[in-house]
């Protein structure tokens, strides 16, 4: 994955390095389960901007995001429960479903609206669904945001056919407008939204810290947390805690939110001056991929194959679902520096695209 330092990471570079020489044996100590009490308030603090009003009690650090949804999964369902996903949608939790045994409803989602929620209700009329997973805020792979007509309806669903949404917050601060959309949790008064988020994409992935705000699963995932992992990496949740009491990761935000707007204008403008064949492609409202769809008969996997020499390769459309679908489409993921490098790949992948079509095309 690209990732680029920005000057606004030194601050959290200097709390990680500095907590290890000045307090070494506290930063290799083990937090509690639920994590360091300054993050928690500090996330809390942050959700204010989701419209969602809690306190650090009601939420747990976790090793990422991964961890959340995995322990929210683990205290929700059992072996043979149906879960219901957007497709696409992020692969991990594609894992994480296959992993425990539970069925996976695949729904599809459009690079407008999300989720598509009269499919949903069908399959709800039909089958009964233990939760619905979305990535409503900036969602990868699509970059949408769902409407907040959209969220209450889905909350409607929950309500009425008794299910819980495990929403996923992981982009929700890198929205490209500000204020961001509210988080569906902040709409939800029965316990029905289980929260998760992350700092993998705002500040660093490697720093293994997200977390999840339970409702009235809190015990029960508090305890899956305990068996997945203890506790997680102390110095990196006082090392975030700082810089978030300090005002320097909401300037942090600001920076990226500009950044990935403008990386997303610029990766769109190369598409179209080197594109020769028709593709689509998504305009995400947040986040950092584009999706683009290829003409009909073009396979990812070949275009990738077609530029491996060239060192470079985009995630192949059929990672983003349980039955390998959209073969032909590719996320391309902007968030490094839209450099002449770039442009290269740009170029690169256009060629794989153009021969391909070709030789498709001569077959038919
Ligand atoms: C939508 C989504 N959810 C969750 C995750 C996992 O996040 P983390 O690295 O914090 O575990 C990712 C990572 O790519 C993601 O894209």
């Amino acid at each position: 994955m690209p990732y680029v330092f920005t000057p606004t990471l030194d601050s959290l570079l200097k709390h990680l390095s500095s907590d290890f020489k000045d307090q070494a044996k506290h930063a290799l100590f083990h937090e509690s389960v639920m994590g360091s009490l300054v993050l928690r308030e500090q996330i809390a603090r942050q959700l204010a901007d989701a419209k969602v009003k809690c306190s650090a009690e009601e939420i747990i650090i976790t090793s990422g995001c991964q961890e959340a949804i995995s322990c929210t999964l683990r205290s929700i369902c059992r072996v043979n429960d149906i879960v219901a996903v957007e497709s696409p949608g992020f692969h991990g939790v594609i894992h994480i479903l296959k992993a425990l045994g539970i069925k996976v409803l695949e729904v599809p989602s459009d690079p407008v609206h999300g989720i598509n929620l009269e499919t949903l209700e069908i399959s709800l009329s039909k089958y009964k669904i233990a939760a619905v997973i979305v990535n409503p805020t900036n969602n990868n792979p699509l970059g949408f945001s769902m409407s907040s007509e959209r969220r209450h309806r889905l909350l409607k669903l929950a309500i009425a056919h008794d299910f819980y949404i495990v929403e996923d917050d992981t982009y929700g601060d890198l929205s490209f407008s500000y204020p961001r959309p509210r988080a569906i949790a902040s709409f939800d008064v029965c316990g029905r939204v289980i929260l998760c988020g992350s700092f993998s994409k705002t500040l660093a992935p490697g720093l293994r810290i997200g977390w999840v705000k339970p409702g009235p699963l809190y015990q029960l995932i508090l305890h899956e947390k305990y068996i997945s992992s203890g506790s997680s990496f102390t110095a990196a949740q006082k090392a975030i805690a700082k810089i978030m009491q300090k005002g320097d990761y909401q300037a942090h935000l600001r920076r990226m939110r500009d950044r990935y707007r403008q990386n997303i204008a610029k990766a769109k403008a190369l598409l179209e001056k080197h594109f020769i064949t028709p593709y689509n492609v998504t305009s995400p409202v947040g986040g950092y991929y584009l999706w683009i769809e290829l003409p009909k008969g073009v396979l990812a996997d070949d275009v990738n194959r077609a530029i491996l020499d060239e060192g470079v390769q985009l995630a192949s459309g059929r990672v983003f679902s349980v039955g390998g679908d959209f073969v032909s489409c590719l996320r391309m993921n902007c968030s490094g520096n839209i450099d002449y490098l770039f442009e290269e790949a740009v170029a690169s992948v256009s060629r794989a695209v153009a021969k391909l079509q070709s030789k498709s095309l001569t077959l038919l």
